[in-house]
């Protein structure tokens, strides 16, 4: 396949958070165009294609695909919903672009993998940290051999939890915060040291914010080996106050590097104002209002990168194959904290989905 001559034509599935997210990077790419949305929710639906100005809107996703127009579908729904959702677009011979997790299980993404092959469909896969403009320059510093021999690298993800009711039930998300946010530090380890193969990982999780609402763990820590000597730490939370945190640490030799994934300003106001950051819930007294949040998490660079894929039949640096082994690095994650002990991976599981092999 040559290169299209044609701006690329998205549909969205979901008009909810990240769906939003999806059309104002889409919106920045100049290649890319938002056709149509697709959302069981009829009244978000209506708000969120007049708010962007979406020309055509379904309730069944499947109406949507029928459109010929449309290249690459953008998936932005419960988890549970990915793996029926790409095999479908794959069958109408959509590109698609999957949110995280890939899907619930590992024999799912097997099949998301190969279907997408079957059909001659890109499978590509979000993960905005490997986008975001400090941790770019976090990734040169460590490739770059100035901060001499790396040994040890942490990524951390937290906030109080998820905004929407259906991140608590176990069956939907797969699992509690490591299956929502254990995978972007995962993945984002994993893409800081080019995909070094993973030897074993020890994880330990527990619930003690939202007990009452779901069976999921809220917190987790957890050690990777990779091959090669360097030891990475993901600490993941949806029980810490204060809004959302994201930041990673680089340790060498020679050197170290600490990046706080954005920056903001140090505020003071006795009136308070309408937004700081995501999931911060409060303006009055000191606070650090972000700007340009999702430039800074990679959105539309993420975005532009894969319109590029699809326009000049590239292959994304993030797929489908990424999701399935950061997939598995979250079964051995909750094996691990089950068992006490480091799991080695390659690591192979039929569970429907990864907290099965933690509270089962
Ligand atoms: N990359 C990130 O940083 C990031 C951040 C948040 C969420 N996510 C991922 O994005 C996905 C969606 O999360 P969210 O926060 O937007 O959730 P959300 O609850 O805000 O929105 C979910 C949307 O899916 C729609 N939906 C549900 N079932 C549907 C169906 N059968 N057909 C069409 N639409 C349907 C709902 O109507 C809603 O609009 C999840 O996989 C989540 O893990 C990723």
């Amino acid at each position: 396949m040559k290169t299209l001559n044609k701006k690329i034509k998205v549909g969205i599935v979901g008009s909810g958070f990240i769906s939003g997210i999806h059309v104002r990077s889409l919106k920045s790419v100049s290649d890319a165009e938002v056709m149509a949305c697709s959302s069981i929710d009829e009244e978000g639906l209506k708000k969120f294609t007049k708010k962007y100005e979406i020309p055509y809107s379904f309730i069944d996703y499947r109406k949507m695909l029928e459109m010929d127009e449309i290249d690459v579908v953008c998936l932005g729904v419960p988890n549970n919903l990915h793996l029926q959702m790409t095999l479908d677009c794959a069958t109408a011979g959509k590109h698609i672009i999957c949110e995280k997790p890939l899907c619930n299980n590992l024999r799912d993404a097997d099949s998301m993998i190969n279907t997408c092959k079957e059909a001659g469909v890109k499978l590509m896969y979000v993960e905005q940290c490997c986008f975001a403009p400090k941790y770019i320059k976090l990734k040169e510093l460590y490739q770059s051999g100035s901060l001499g021999k790396i040994y040890f690298i942490k990524h951390s993800q937290k906030h109080d939890g998820p905004h929407s009711t259906w991140f608590w039930d176990v069956e939907k998300v797969g699992g509690g915060v490591v299956m929502d946010m254990g995978c972007h530090t995962f993945g984002f380890l994993r893409w800081l040291t080019d995909n070094a193969e993973v030897e074993d990982i020890y994880s330990e999780m527990g619930t003690y914010m939202h007990k009452d609402k779901t069976r999921g763990e809220d917190t987790a820590i957890t050690i990777i080996k990779f091959k090669g000597g360097v030891t990475g730490v993901s600490e993941v939370s949806w029980a810490k106050k204060g809004g959302y945190d994201d930041r990673a640490e680089v340790y060498g030799l020679k050197g170290i590097s600490f990046a706080d994934m954005s920056s903001s300003l140090r505020t003071y106001s006795e009136i308070g104002f309408e937004y700081v950051s995501e999931k911060a819930p409060i303006s009055l007294g000191w606070s650090y209002p972000i700007f340009e949040e999702e430039w800074q998490s990679g959105f539309p660079q993420m975005f532009s990168h894969f319109i590029d894929c699809v326009k000049n039949n590239k292959i994304p640096i993030i797929t489908g194959e990424d999701g399935k082994a950061i997939l598995e690095m979250v079964f051995a994650a909750y094996k691990s904290a089950k068992e006490g002990k480091k799991v080695k991976l390659p690591f192979k599981s039929y569970a429907a989905k990864p907290i099965d092999l933690w509270i089962s």
